[in-house]
Formats: C-alpha cells, structure tokens, sequence
C-alpha cells in the first residue's frame, strides 16, 4: 500500500533494528539519537491522530512498536498543556526521547540517596527541546523531568528503550526537603 505513515513508521522501524545491533548502550543510543534526530528533523514519521490526541488528565503514553526480539520498544507520547512528569528513572533501560511535534522542556537531576530518602538536585538549566531534537539517556545517570513547553497546544514525543519498559521509579518532595522514591508500573493508553 505504501503510505507516508506506514513508510515513515517501516524506516523507523528498520533502522532501530539495525541500531540495537551495536555492542553497548554509549553505541546504540548515539545510533538511536542521531536516526530520531534525522527522521523527525525532516518529519519523516508521520503518525496516526490517535498517537497525537492528549488526555485531560495526564500525559498520554501509546505504544507505536514492539520489537519481536523485545530489543527495543517505541513509545509514543502526547503532551496536553501544562502536563509533565515527576523526576523518574526508566527502570534500568537505556532510551532515547525525540521530539515529533511542538515543544518540550528537558530537566536533568541529581538523586542521590541520603539516609531513608533521597537527595534530587536539578543539573544545569533546562533545556528547551524542539521538533527534530533528541536526547539520550543511559541509567544510572538518567534521571530527568519533561514537561510541554507550549501553553497552548499538544506537544508529541517518541521514545525508544532498550527493552519494554512496564514501570520505573519516581521521586516527590517530602516534608522535610528530601524525595521519596515510589514505584510507578506504566501502562498504555488507546
Ligand atoms: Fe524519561
């Protein structure tokens, strides 16, 4: 049949598959990064309406591709305004998160446990991420926080792992000025 949707979604598909072929997760997620960073930069992938339809009450998370092999998983996300996440891990994978449609701002943090909770720290300024820009990610040093950067309007993002990711950790302030760490499982939206 061939269209644009199913040829962009086969050269993404194609190329990850090549891409988790390298021998660590510094080499596959520089692959990653520079393929989202080219398919997306030149809006090669064209997604469904349902991928880029926000939820009212948080972020909405659809599955775009399951490797077989379960080298990899693509995850798309759809970003209402004002939505974001808490500070989280992704569950001991590596992954890399581009940006498909608007804009996005990436936090980097610091979490450090320190007696029985955590120190969380924001690293650098956060970044204001758009459409073709992608960023890597590999534990234990990928702690972070994305939120929409548009105030006014859906922002959509892509993101691969090096696995299925069903759950990972977050982190909210506690009274005392520390983080508790909670366990958040993930599941997909329609
Ligand atoms: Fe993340």
């Amino acid at each position: 049949m061939g269209t644009p949707m199913d040829a962009g979604l086969i050269a993404l598909v194609e190329r990850l598959s090549a891409a988790v072929e390298e021998p660590t997760p510094e080499a596959i997620t520089r692959r990653v990064k520079a393929d989202l960073e080219d398919l997306l930069g030149r809006g090669a992938l064209i997604l469904p309406d349902r991928f880029r339809t926000a939820r009212p009450d948080a972020y909405a998370r659809r599955l775009l591709h399951q490797d077989p092999q379960n080298r990899f998983t693509a995850v798309v996300m759809a970003w209402g305004p004002g939505q974001g996440t808490p500070v989280h891990d992704h569950g001991g994978l590596w992954c890399v998160e581009g940006v498909v449609e608007g804009q996005m701002v990436v936090t980097q943090y610091d979490v450090t446990p320190q007696g029985d909770g955590f120190d969380v720290h924001s690293i650098g300024e956060p970044l204001s991420a758009g459409v073709g820009s992608a960023g890597r990610l590999i534990p234990p040093t990928d702690y972070h926080v994305l939120a929409n950067g548009r105030h006014d309007g859906t922002s959509v993002t892509l993101h691969v792992y090096g696995g299925s990711l069903d759950g990972c950790r977050i982190f909210t302030p506690a009274a005392d000025g520390r983080y508790a760490q909670t366990v958040r499982a993930l599941c997909y939206h329609d």
